[in-house]
């Protein structure tokens, strides 16, 4: 294969093959293919996307680069969730042991942060001891012992979107339906489930910035897993704004500790029941959709999804004693008051400098392998339609040194904008499934 030839094609708008798609990803993974010609191709995709039968191809191709989860003996039906990404996204964090301690078996395979987003992986890692690096085999054991594990992606689960969004990550080329949908979809499909259900963020914050784009995604990969045998529902939930307060690993670890005891900020309680509710019905816990929020409303209210939080950290060994004093997690060595600047109502929380200002301040890497700190990040206690007083405080910057602080400052100056009140997205816009698609904004 004269792998030019391929780039030429797409970049002019022609189709390839499902072989030619396989013979992509095999070539590149056997390094037959370099970096730069498949950076090409990524990029001629980002401008010409790819068909159905392009999309399938591509996407059975990375599925296949690697193993999958064996869950023969299992009898419990088992429900991931996934994020497309986003600002202060602590979801995940609530949402598995949630689900767990409603009797759904949880393998939560979660990325690390990407581009501006952060990613559940690091977070669980604020937790001191947290072990993210569990083998396929651990993870199939933890599940069927206490219902639950939360783990980053094997080496040996789809190798092709290791490469490819290492690659992504740093050619431009992330923000591209087909790729997204393609990347999410062969790992989710690896892990074997009975029912996946996704939250595509729209807004700013997220790499589909465009409502009408983030739908577009939702019904690409629901439409991916269906045909996979995989029941999918997609929820579509605002990102033009962060998610919650806390922004930044061991910030956003405290804040779903609230969310788990049920005195978390409104959105993200919102958001986590809505999801929770969609993982029971797929799991056909209850077919009863009353009924899996009232079974969702009593987990969170007993005190059991906060009691699975607590026994999956330990299993993982964390120290669960940062269920009950969060003061145990990584603090900052600085911290510093954001006021406002002028009496006024808060148009806007954006939520792409924040993100990009936790990753310039040492809580995100720049170069795949760096250290990250999990301590730094922000606390957002404006939200958009607020009315302030001059000199009120509005956030705080949690950083290790002055250079941070300043950093943290300048991007609360400009993601927090005044002025008249604005519509924001609705929290949640929009349910899709096999069925088609239901509008809630
Ligand atoms: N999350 C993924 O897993 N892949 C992408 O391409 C974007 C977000």
């Amino acid at each position: 294969m004269l792998f030019p030839s391929l780039i030429e094609r797409k970049r002019d708008g022609g189709v390839l093959t499902p072989d030619e798609w396989r013979a992509t990803i095999t070539g590149y993974l056997a390094d037959a293919i370099p970096d730069y010609q498949m950076a090409a191709m990524l990029m001629a995709v980002v401008w010409r996307g790819l068909d159905a039968a392009e999309l399938s191809g591509l996407t059975q191709a990375m599925l296949d680069s690697g193993t999958r989860f064996d869950w023969t003996g299992s009898g419990r039906p088992r429900v991931d969730k996934h994020s497309t990404g986003g600002v202060g996204d602590k979801v995940s964090l609530a949402l598995a042991p949630l689900v767990a301690s409603c009797g759904v078996a949880v393998p939560m395979m979660s990325g690390r942060g990407l581009g501006h987003t952060g990613g559940t992986t690091d977070k669980l890692e604020a937790i001191p001891g947290f072990r993210t690096d569990l083998s396929l085999d651990e993870a199939r054991a933890q599940v069927d012992r206490i219902g639950v594990a939360m783990f980053g992606q094997s080496e040996r689960i789809a190798p092709a979107d290791r490469r490819l969004y290492a690659l992504r990550d740093v050619t431009g080329t992330v923000p591209s339906i087909p790729l997204i949908a393609a990347s999410i979809m062969s790992k989710k499909l690896a892990e074997g489930l009975s029912g996946l259900v996704l939250d595509v963020k729209a807004g700013s914050g997220a790499f589909m910035t465009s409502p009408e784009h983030a739908l577009e995604l939702a019904r690409t990969m629901v439409t991916i897993g269906e045909a996979h045998g995989c029941r999918t529902t997609a929820l579509v939930t605002a990102m033009d704004r962060p998610l919650g307060r806390a922004i930044g690993n061991a910030l956003e670890v405290e804040e779903a500790l609230l969310a788990l005891d049920g005195r978390g900020p409104e959105d993200l309680l919102l958001v986590t029941r809505a999801l929770a509710v969609e993982m029971l019905l797929l799991a056909g816990v209850t077919t009863d959709r009353p009924a899996a929020t009232r079974l969702v409303g009593e987990a969170l209210a007993s005190g059991s999804a906060l009691a699975k939080f607590r026994e999956l950290v330990a299993a993982q060994g964390g120290d669960p004693g940062v269920v009950d004093d969060p003061g145990r997690l990584p603090q900052a060595l600085e911290v510093e008051l954001f006021e406002a600047p002028a009496a006024g109502v808060v148009a806007a929380v954006d939520p792409r400098p924040l993100g990009a200002a936790v990753v310039a301040m040492g809580g995100g890497r720049r170069r795949l392998g760096d250290p990250i700190d999990h301590s730094v990040g922000f606390v957002v206690s404006a939200r958009p339609g607020a009315t302030v007083a001059k000199g009120e405080p509005i956030a705080s910057v949690f950083a290790r040194d002055a250079e941070g602080i300043a950093t943290g400052l300048a991007a609360l100056g400009e993601a927090i904008r005044f002025g008249p009140a604005t519509v924001g997205l609705p929290l949640i816009s929009h349910r899709v499934t096999a069925r088609g698609t239901e509008s809630l904004g």
